[in-house]
């Protein structure tokens, strides 16, 4: 490596880790990073054979590391899409409220708000770490009778179902693809950006449901 790469890439991975560590400390319950999350049951090699499996490449990698700076200033809009299409969905709104009252939590919905937006330039920050991967595990136990809730101090039901998991995927990556083309991608640009994208959430959403599954059949 040319001493300009390793200054580039120094200056870029301090740059990841003070924006990580700011996130901490500015977005209540936002984790990464943290020694004090759990290591996760899966390795480095299994997440190296599940990309395999995935065809995810080298030009996913750079592709979601270029939707960066197109969807940075946009995870407001983002949100506004994935919570409305949450909010005009009875079956999904009711992981978002309160369990006795059937109320929504508009203090629970706003407190994940936040880490969803720090989630969107996280996911296209493409780390694949192992402080990555324990992430997910937490991310994952968040959405079961484990975690959900203990957070954010919320009274709502125990835990999202798994099938619900896996079918937002959907909603999610193809509402996420105006917004990769409002800033004057190519086309071509624009459906790698959105292929990796399709591919890193369901890479996230098989990781998270781990704790969902009877041991020793993940
Ligand atoms: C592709 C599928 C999904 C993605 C990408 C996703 C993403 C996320 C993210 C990034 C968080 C915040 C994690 C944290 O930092 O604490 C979160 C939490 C949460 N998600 Fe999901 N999610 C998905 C599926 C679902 C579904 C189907 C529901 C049902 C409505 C749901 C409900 C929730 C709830 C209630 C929380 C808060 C959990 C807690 O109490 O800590 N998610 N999700």
């Amino acid at each position: 490596m040319k001493p300009f790469q390793f200054i580039l890439l120094s200056a870029t991975a301090g740059i990841i880790q003070s924006s990580t560590a700011a996130a901490q400390e500015a977005i209540p319950g936002y984790a990464y990073g943290q020694p004090t999350l759990a290591q996760a049951p899966y390795t480095m090699s299994d997440l190296a054979a599940l990309q395999k499996t995935m065809l995810f490449s080298d030009e996913d990698i750079q592709a979601l590391r270029q939707s960066k700076a197109v969807l940075a200033d946009q995870t407001d809009a983002i949100l506004d899409v994935w919570y409305g299409f949450v909010a005009s969905t009875p079956e999904l709104l009711v992981y978002f409220s309160d369990a006795k009252t059937g109320q929504a939590d508009p203090a629970y919905l706003a407190a994940v708000r936040k880490r969803f937006a720090q989630w969107i330039l996280d996911t296209a920050d493409a780390r694949f770490d192992q402080d990555w991967l324990n992430w997910q595990y937490e991310i994952g136990l968040r959405h079961t009778h484990h975690k959900k809730n203990k957070t954010d101090g919320a009274s709502s039901v125990p835990q999202v179902h798994f099938r619900y998991l896996v079918g937002l995927t959907i909603p999610i990556t193809t509402t996420l693809k105006p917004f990769l083309g409002n800033k004057g991608a190519s086309a071509e640009e624009v459906e790698k950006m959105h292929a990796a994208w399709v591919k890193a959430v369901l890479l996230q959403v098989i990781l998270w449901s781990q704790p969902y599954i009877r041991e020793g059949a993940f």
